[in-house]
């Protein structure tokens, strides 16, 4: 039935993911399960992706097109429902498990009561569900689960890959013990609780759980994601699902000045698609030993923001575009500008190529998403809502226009 499965294969990373684990695995069956929710969101927000994308069932079916295979097959499923996932669980006996179902949209779980209640009620019981009938049905099966670099507490710290012996006021702990996790969104405590309950899932019933802390992707495309138009996956450009690159390219393309929150100078970690899935597939021949919550730091490279609107006017520039760049004209996360001076363990990845360049994935993605600038909504490009309640969406000071 499913040898390898894909929770939230219909998503922006889950569904490159899986169209690399089958083709990769071709003696596999690989099966994606997915609810349609970020879709639902999409819509709902008068969002949607620049890039368009099939329903499963054409997808599925472009790939056995393109790749000549049939190994891969999808299932429409809420991983919240506990009745539909027990029945699910129990029909299949696979090796490794993918859970990327979440609602992963920081903004959208600080619009209002409601969206957070809903993302922790869909992150949380989706992901309990999963453990428990882990333990119930399949406890040698490897759970690879998306964890997020901003669930780390940012305290000039340098950030170990796992546990770390820690010493507060002069004592040292007994043993080592996990980083601290902090979080200014619900739906990164949503991923900080995870952490906590797969810990608890590999030391209490000794399953096999590697958490991939990774930090922000971009990348409008893959390979294989390129091989037929069917097989787009999604690209998010609106204020709540799309993140800071997506929104500079999607700005880039359609003439609106790059918006830059606060100064820019504050920094983030950005990956681009290909060395995600690169990390994600190489886990699926790479299980952890049982009883282990292994932890894996997915953060290759740190960019100012300044620097990422710098690339994409570069790169825009080259393609004929005039970018324009707009700093402290909007701050909706009150961006401090502050940039952390730390360190990140990432052993893991030192085993793994080196990744593409950003630059060349934002080459890349600006030629690809160009063929659709004319579907870029305007509207949804620039900051609309407060999600801090710091009053920072609203214009900061007179727009500053840099053309470099
Ligand atoms: N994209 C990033 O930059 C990034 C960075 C760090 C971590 N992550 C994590 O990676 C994972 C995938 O992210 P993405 O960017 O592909 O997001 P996405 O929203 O495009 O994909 C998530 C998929 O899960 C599905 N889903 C959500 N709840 C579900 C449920 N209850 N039942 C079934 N399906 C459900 C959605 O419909 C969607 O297709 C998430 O866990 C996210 O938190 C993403």
């Amino acid at each position: 039935m499913a040898d390898i499965v894909v929770f939230g294969g219909d998503g922006y990373i889950g569904w490159p993911l899986a169209l690399e684990l089958a083709t990769s695995h071709p003696q596999k069956k690989v099966l994606i399960v997915d609810n349609y929710l970020t879709r639902a969101h999409a819509e709902a927000l008068e969002g949607g992706s620049l890039l368009p994308i099939r329903p499963l069932p054409e997808r599925v079916a472009a790939y056995r097109d393109a790749f000549e295979l049939d190994n891969l097959d999808y299932l429409e499923l809420d991983c919240a429902n506990s009745d539909q996932m027990t029945e699910f669980m129990r029909s299949i006996s696979p090796e490794v498990v993918y859970h990327l179902a979440h609602q992963r949209a920081a903004p959208y779980s600080m619009l209002g009561l409601k969206e957070c209640v809903e993302t922790i009620t869909n992150n949380e019981v989706g992901f309990l569900n999963l453990i428990w009938l882990l333990r119930d049905y399949h406890p040698n099966c490897h759970l690879v689960k998306l964890g997020s670099f901003g669930a780390y507490a940012k305290a000039g710290l340098d950030i170990p890959e796992g546990n770390a012996v820690m010493s507060c006021n002069g004592k040292t702990s007994a043993g080592p013990m996990p980083f601290p996790r902090a979080s200014d969104d619900f739906y990164h405590i949503t991923k900080i609780n995870d952490g906590n309950f797969a810990g608890l899932a590999a030391r209490k019933w000794g399953l096999r759980v590697t958490d991939v802390m990774q930090s922000t992707v971009f990348g409008a495309m893959t390979d294989k994601t390129l091989a037929d138009e069917r097989m787009h996956t999604r690209f998010d450009y609106d204020e709540i699902l799309g993140t800071v690159l997506n929104r500079f390219c999607a700005q880039a393309l359609c003439g609106v000045p790059l918006t830059v929150y606060g100064l820019g100078t504050q920094t983030s970690g950005i990956m681009t698609l290909e060395h995600c899935i690169a990390v994600l597939v190489s886990l699926a021949d790479a299980p952890c030993a049982p009883g282990t919550h292994r932890i894996i730091n997915n953060c290759p490279k740190v960019y100012s923001i300044n620097e990422l609107a710098e690339m994409v006017r570069l790169e825009g520039t080259k393609l004929g575009l005039n970018v324009k760049v707009a700093r402290n004209r909007y701050n909706p996360r009150f961006e401090d500008g502050v940039s952390h001076d730390y360190s990140v363990e990432t052993s893991y990845l030192s085993k793994l190529p080196d990744p593409m360049p950003m630059r060349l994935a934002v080459a890349r993605s600006l030629e690809v998403l160009g063929r659709h600038r004319d579907q870029i909504r305007v509207a949804c490009v620039e900051p609309r809502h407060d999600w801090m309640g710091t009053g920072g969406a609203a214009q900061a000071e007179e727009p500053v226009a840099h053309s470099g």
